[in-house]
């Protein structure tokens, strides 16, 4: 736990490189506000470094049924947060597309082949995630089940409220998202949350019963799982409610 968002972002950024340095080839990655100090942080550290070149990265989720390229969509926040900055090649990314790549795909066509590209890059070394008010990680949403893969999700209105700012109009109502054993099969996780807001889902997705009533619960199953909280989102965790 650290005192703000700033702090924790660079604790969690010398923790992720460290993993980097040590082995971690294959990434699962988020977006949304939390990560963003995140990604200069690592940035800043690993910019010239040899080691990026060897590195592939997956992300977690992407918005369904925008154009390519439209700039409330994930991949355009990962171009402009970390990609470029990082000097990430496009061989060496994958992403959810945010529509029908070919007329004769379906959606389900699109998740298989996500969850094999997966498997083929060796499975993912280490995860980096978020965390949902409502709890969900990914845009697995509360409900989603636990032995769930990559799939199709209607993101709740709770969900689409929060993320209302990336869109003039309204946000999509669906979303392409790994799904929650998906994320398990991670070998390791690092999971931000800074805010108030974030509090109760800390406390529920810790502290609480494993439930699909909160996604991120089911990460008290998983072997290997460091958080790093600000104050704020730690607030309602016992050993530091005040
Ligand atoms: P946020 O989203 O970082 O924008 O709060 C987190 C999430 O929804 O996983």
């Amino acid at each position: 736990m650290w005192d703000n968002e700033v702090g924790a972002s660079k604790a969690a950024a010398r923790f992720w490189c460290d993993k980097i340095r040590d082995g971690a080839r294959v990434l699962c990655l988020a977006t949304g506000n939390t990560p963003t100090a995140f990604y200069k942080e690592w940035t800043a550290s690993m910019q010239q470094d040899s080691v990026v070149a060897s590195l592939t990265t997956f992300n977690l989720d992407e918005y369904w049924g925008i154009p390519a390229g439209h700039p409330g969509s994930f991949r355009q926040y990962m171009e402009l947060n970390l990609f470029k900055p990082l000097g990430l090649q496009s061989d060496q990314i994958h992403f959810l597309p945010s529509s029908l790549p070919r007329a004769e795909d379906t959606e389900w066509d699109i998740c298989q082949r996500y969850e094999e590209e997966i498997r083929r890059a060796g499975g993912i070394d280490l995860c980096l995630l978020g965390i949902g008010a409502n709890g969900h990680i990914g845009f697995n949403e509360p409900g989603s089940a636990a032995d769930g893969g990559t799939h199709l999700v209607a993101l709740t209105e709770k969900t689409r409220r929060s993320n209302q700012t990336a869109f003039e109009g309204p946000p999509p109502e669906r979303a392409l998202t790994m799904g929650l054993k998906t994320i398990m099969t991670s070998r390791e996780i690092v999971l931000l949350a800074f805010g108030a807001q974030k509090s109760k889902a800390i406390h529920e997705a810790f502290f609480g019963p494993m439930s699909e009533a909160c996604p991120a619960s089911v990460l008290q199953r998983h072997p290997s799982v460091t958080a790093f909280l600000d104050r704020e989102a730690a607030h309602h965790l016992p050993a530091y409610r005040s």
